[in-house]
């Protein structure tokens, strides 16, 4: 097996520079069609935005955010969502897994999601819930990693240039490996 050409890691200060490497990836996954919430045209200034309340979110604790970096900053990122209602202290709702185009189909979605498993049961976690576009790359992805289909919600959002698309929903429960 070929060495990764990235490395993981959990951010607890997210810094500005570490935020426009954020937004980046961002830009390119909604530019390149991916439906992760936001439509085109995707301003830098509103991804910088966006990943400015995620940092908020991970100082204030109620955030996980994972990143991997290559040669050039940061490639890929996923979260876990801890600030749920006070009565699911066990699970964590997982978002934002976003794979630069320059990174992908080199395993870096799996590790990214194999650390975010990691981390989640390092903060004793027991079910992850995830929903993804139906019939996308995530989905394929999320089912070779043994998460559990639940079920598809037919026209739950759109496309970031239009045109709508299902969603579906995984669960996965983290025993002990
Ligand atoms: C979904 C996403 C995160 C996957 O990231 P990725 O890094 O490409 O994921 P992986 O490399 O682990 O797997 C992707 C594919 O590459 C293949 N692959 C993995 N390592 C490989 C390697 N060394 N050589 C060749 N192929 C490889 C996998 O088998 C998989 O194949 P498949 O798509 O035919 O099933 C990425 O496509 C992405 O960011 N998409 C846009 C944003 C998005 O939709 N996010 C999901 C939100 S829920």
């Amino acid at each position: 097996m070929s060495t990764p050409i990235w490395t993981l890691r959990r951010l607890h200060d997210v810094d500005d520079q570490l935020i426009n490497q954020l937004a980046d990836v961002l830009l390119d996954c909604v530019e390149g069609g991916a439906s992760v919430s936001f439509m085109l045209p995707l301003t830098r200034e509103r991804a910088v935005a966006f990943w400015r309340k995620v940092a908020e979110g991970v100082a204030a604790g109620g955030r996980a955010l994972l990143v991997a970096e290559d040669a050039h900053g940061i490639c890929g990122t996923v979260q876990l969502i801890y600030d749920l209602p006070e009565n699911q202290p066990h699970r964590a709702d997982v978002a934002k897994m976003l794979v630069h185009r320059r990174a992908r189909r080199q395993g870096l979605g799996a590790a990214l999601m194999r650390a975010a498993e990691a981390t989640a049961r390092e903060c004793g976690k027991s079910l992850l819930v995830l929903d993804t576009v139906t019939g996308g790359d995530a989905e394929r992805l999320y089912a070779r990693l043994d998460w559990v289909r639940v079920g598809e919600i037919p026209n739950y959002a759109l496309f970031p240039r239009g045109g709508f698309c299902s969603t579906t929903v995984f669960y996965r429960k983290l025993g002990v490996e």
